[in-house]
């Protein structure tokens, strides 16, 4: 089993297999995957029941996007040698970990999940007054706790998705991490550190705990990781004392929050799906160029509140994104609100987005020659995630009473 100080590093992250992914996808959360993968424990799954929550009455776009993702994600970057790459659908802990969770996650918790509403009226032309969907955020939060996540690299509309993931996970501590004179074996398990380190130790757990300081709280953890005379059982109590009175038995994870969300589409508004303005990975480059060709060079009128952003128009928008990338100035990509330049400009961004997605489309096309390759990659993912699963899910059951064999 992990323990606190190890999960901290591990970190979860998933993507609904909707359709193909495009530049947004990339350059929003892809960039930022491929940067984590080598630094951390990834674990990148493709979320297909959380697609169903949303597709369950046309699911056959989740069958064909399952595979493509994943031909995509290591097209763009991301090692299967590095990251954990595995199907959400192929490992039941999930489920059953959602199961368990729903029993101490109260109805209004989940009604309050801004997305909720947001997604109900946003997708009007769907019935999402479904039990499955009311549960989806209850779902993610079983997603990244199977895992003891420590970190969740998302967008900004994921954030409450990671919060509500935070207090379930506080909540089941709370009711189910009550160990039997825990703090009389935490306070002997400080005097077996030695009188300096447990001076320390106590110090950093009044610093962190009076003052909220959180280098405190980290200093205090890399303390007890280096500790390698003290008992497993002990290590934990020691982790779980620094915060709180309890056994912490699921850890709360932490929001990562994705450079750059917002990639502009091809109408100026944020790239996505259902806005119908993307430009897919896969686009060939004549349809690269017919998209930009078609570009409106008219810039979005933008509401008042947010005017603080230059009005540029999308081509502009876009060209800068990659101008940055260019190293180039910002300033210099000046829009001229549709005057001559920002028409000037779509030729070189044609290039610029043809040269970026011409490797990316031959990476994929070759893997998509050897789909049992790719199976084969996503099977091993599956079995080490099952295991990572299975370990958190004996100590749920236990710690809920059901640790019976
Ligand atoms: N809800 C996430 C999205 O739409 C996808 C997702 C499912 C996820 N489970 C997750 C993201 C767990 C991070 C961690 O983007």
């Amino acid at each position: 089993m992990d323990t606190v100080g190890l999960q901290s590093r591990r970190i979860v992250s998933a993507m609904r297999p909707t359709g193909q992914l495009h530049l947004g996808n990339y350059h929003g959360v892809l960039k930022h995957w491929i940067k984590l993968q080598h630094k951390h424990d990834c674990f990148f799954f493709v979320a297909d029941w959380h697609a169903l929550t949303t597709h369950y009455d046309d699911s056959q776009v989740i069958e064909e996007s399952v595979w493509e993702m994943v031909i995509d994600w290591i097209a763009t970057g991301i090692e299967p040698s590095a990251a954990t790459l595995f199907l959400q659908s192929k490992i039941p802990e999930h489920a059953e970990l959602h199961l368990l969770l729903s029993m101490i996650t109260p109805v209004s918790w989940l009604e309050r999940v801004p997305s909720y509403k947001e997604q109900q009226e946003k997708l009007k032309q769907k019935d999402l007054s479904t039990y499955g969907f009311l549960g989806y955020p209850l779902l993610q939060s079983a997603d990244v706790l199977i895992y003891n996540a420590g970190q969740v690299p998302v967008g900004e509309d994921q954030v409450a998705h990671v919060e509500l993931t935070r207090d379930i996970a506080r909540r089941f501590n709370h009711i189910y991490g009550r160990e039997k004179g825990f703090e009389e074996k935490a306070v002997e398990a400080v005097t077996k550190m030695g009188k300096k380190n447990a001076k320390m130790y106590t110090d950093l757990r009044h610093a962190y705990q009076q003052q909220g300081d959180a280098e405190a709280l980290a200093t205090a953890r890399a303390l007890l990781e280096s500790q390698q005379n003290l008992a497993l059982g002990d290590t934990e109590r020691l982790f779980a004392y620094l915060e709180g009175d309890g056994k912490i038995i699921i850890p709360e994870p932490q929001v990562l929050l994705t450079p750059m969300a917002k990639i502009p589409g091809l109408d100026g508004q944020k790239m996505s799906k259902s806005y119908g303005n993307t430009i897919s990975l896969r686009d060939s480059d004549k349809t690269i160029a017919e998209k930009i060709n078609k570009m409106s060079t008219v810039p979005l009128s933008l509401h008042p509140a947010e005017s603080n952003e230059p009005s540029m128009c999308p081509v502009c928008q876009l060209y800068a994104l990659y101008a940055r990338h260019d190293q180039e100035q910002e300033a210099e990509v000046a829009c001229g609100t549709t005057g001559n330049r920002c028409w000037e400009r779509k030729d070189a961004l044609i290039e610029l987005i043809r040269a970026e997605l011409k490797p990316i489309r031959e990476r994929a096309e070759e893997l998509s020659e050897y789909p049992e390759d790719v199976r084969r990659i996503v099977d091993e993912g599956n079995e080490a995630a099952r295991e990572v699963a299975r370990d958190t899910l004996d100590e749920v059951r236990s710690a809920m009473g059901l640790g019976y064999k």
